[in-house]
């Protein structure tokens, strides 16, 4: 048995989505263990495009079982939509096949108000969220005034948990000037997505817990990037959760020496979408020719992404962070045709080299780049099965990247289809 789990390493966008659904196959169980709606996990299989928001990235195989987390905040509304637009896809999304936390916050409509309503508020500060309620919703988790999924089903406490927190949230969008919330405009709906979800509500914490006790293979999900990680990430232009592989035991709800890998997906390049600090970003014309190569727009808003090279100062870092155990290098195939490519290996702030981001953010913002060169391909990398397949070009920049990093890179992607991967070793064998 072996329980990995899949993580973003650089600002979210990695290609996480695609990358579970493959490792899937040799999982028994699939977990998204955090973030929300705000994630956009794309899957491409036999030319048909699927992007998950909250129903985990396996769901295409309809042999294993799926789970949303108890720290997955869930907006009921996204929820339900997905689950009937995967069912009407010809895909079966039963409760046998896919459970949700009962413990999980719920993304109530007043998050989603109070989020647009802060962020046209900052105007030019603005985080650049995804306007998906997130921030405000976690915010109510730790000033406990949240609302679970538990007491969705349960009236009488759903009643009163909102007309304890309802005066605060029209206290608050009164001050931003936004029409109020009441209960009555809300229950009727509520009401009708508690029954919609009801059949699927059990403790995932459990049932992972019993999964690993009967030697099962449990895939663990993640969402966002490390970069966005509330701790450890571009603070304040992060999201509210924490992004990283540790998370994943304290907020599933098992103990940490039942991790045994951590595969870290990173792009060939870097993206970015919302505000924040980008050091390799390239504002030019090589920028526009990544974003149209790379296709590079938003899962979840259709926003564009800010492009630029891969930052080997991040990657360290956030390695490091997840305790990576190997690596999947996504969207290769994007490079082709773009010489020399270069990779950021350092950062300078007023002529100091520095060996890893710095937390203060007006710093991050200054540090520039040290890059070194490597000579591009001009050839389709999308046909490529097995690294020998590679031009040589293109399989010197991974194994350039396994030394810099001082780690495997098992898995290189070269399309965005199921199909167009290359699988060097299967994460699940090393164990
Ligand atoms: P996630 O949030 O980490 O799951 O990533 P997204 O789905 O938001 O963004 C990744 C995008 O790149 C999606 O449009 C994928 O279909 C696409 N993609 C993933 N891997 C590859 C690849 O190797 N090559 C290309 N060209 N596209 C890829
Ligand atoms: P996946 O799982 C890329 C970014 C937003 C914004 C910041 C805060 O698809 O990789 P939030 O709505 O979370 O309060 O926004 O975080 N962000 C993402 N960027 N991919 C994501 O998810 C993201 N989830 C949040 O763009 O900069
Ligand atoms: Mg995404």
């Amino acid at each position: 048995m072996s329980n990995l789990v899949v993580v973003g390493t650089q600002w979210g966008d990695e290609g996480k989505g695609k990358l579970v659904d493959i490792l899937a196959e040799f999982a028994d169980m699939v977990v998204r263990f955090q973030g929300g709606a705000n994630a956009g996990h794309t899957l491409i299989v036999d030319g048909k495009q699927l992007i998950t928001h909250l129903v985990p990235s396996g769901i295409l195989h309809p042999t294993k079982r799926c789970a949303i987390g108890p720290a997955v905040v869930v907006d009921p509304e996204t929820l339900v939509e997905e689950i009937d637009a995967i069912s009407q896809r010809g895909i079966q999304v039963s409760p046998d096949v896919l459970v949700i936390s009962h413990r999980a916050h719920l993304v109530m409509p007043y998050h989603r108000l109070l989020d647009a309503a802060r962020e046209a508020a900052r105007g030019s500060k603005k985080i650049g969220t995804t306007l998906r309620g997130i921030g405000p919703c976690l915010e109510d988790k730790a000033a406990r005034t949240g609302i679970r999924l538990s007491d969705l089903l349960d009236s009488e406490v759903l009643a009163e948990r909102l007309s304890v927190k309802l005066p605060e949230v029209n206290a608050l969008l009164s001050h931003y000037g936004r029409d109020t919330v009441q209960a009555e405009d809300i229950l009727p709906r509520l009401a009708e997505l508690s029954a919609c979800l009801a059949p699927y509500v059990g403790d995932v914490g459990e049932v992972v817990r019993q999964e690993m006790d009967r030697g099962k293979n449990v895939l663990f999900e993640g969402a966002q990037g490390t970069l966005l990680d509330i701790d450890h990430g571009t603070y304040p232009f992060v999201t509210s959760s924490s992004t990283s592989a540790g998370a994943v035991c304290p907020l599933v709800g098992f103990g940490p020496k039942r991790v045994d890998g951590v595969v870290g997906v990173a792009k060939a390049y870097t993206t970015r979408v919302g505000a924040g600090p980008f050091p390799t970003e390239l504002k030019d014309e090589l920028g526009d020719k990544l974003r149209e190569a790379g296709g590079e727009y938003g899962a979840t808003t259709g926003r564009s992404r800010r492009c630029g090279w891969l930052d080997l100062v991040a990657l360290r870092y956030t390695a490091a962070i997840n305790g990576l155990t190997s690596l999947c290098i996504t969207k290769l195939d994007v490079l082709s045709g773009i010489n020399p490519i270069r990779i950021g290996v350092g950062y300078k702030l007023a002529g100091q080299e520095l060996t890893s981001p710095p937390a203060n953010i007006r710093d991050f913002s200054r540090v520039e780049p040290i890059y070194e060169e490597f000579e591009g391909w001009e050839e389709d990398l999308g046909e490529g099965r097995t690294k020998a397949d590679l031009p040589l070009q293109a399989r010197r920049y991974v194994e350039c990247l396994e030394h810099l990093l001082n780690l495997p890179v098992d898995i290189i992607s070269v399309g965005a289809g199921r199909a167009e991967t290359i699988m060097v070793q299967n994460p699940y064998n090393r164990y």
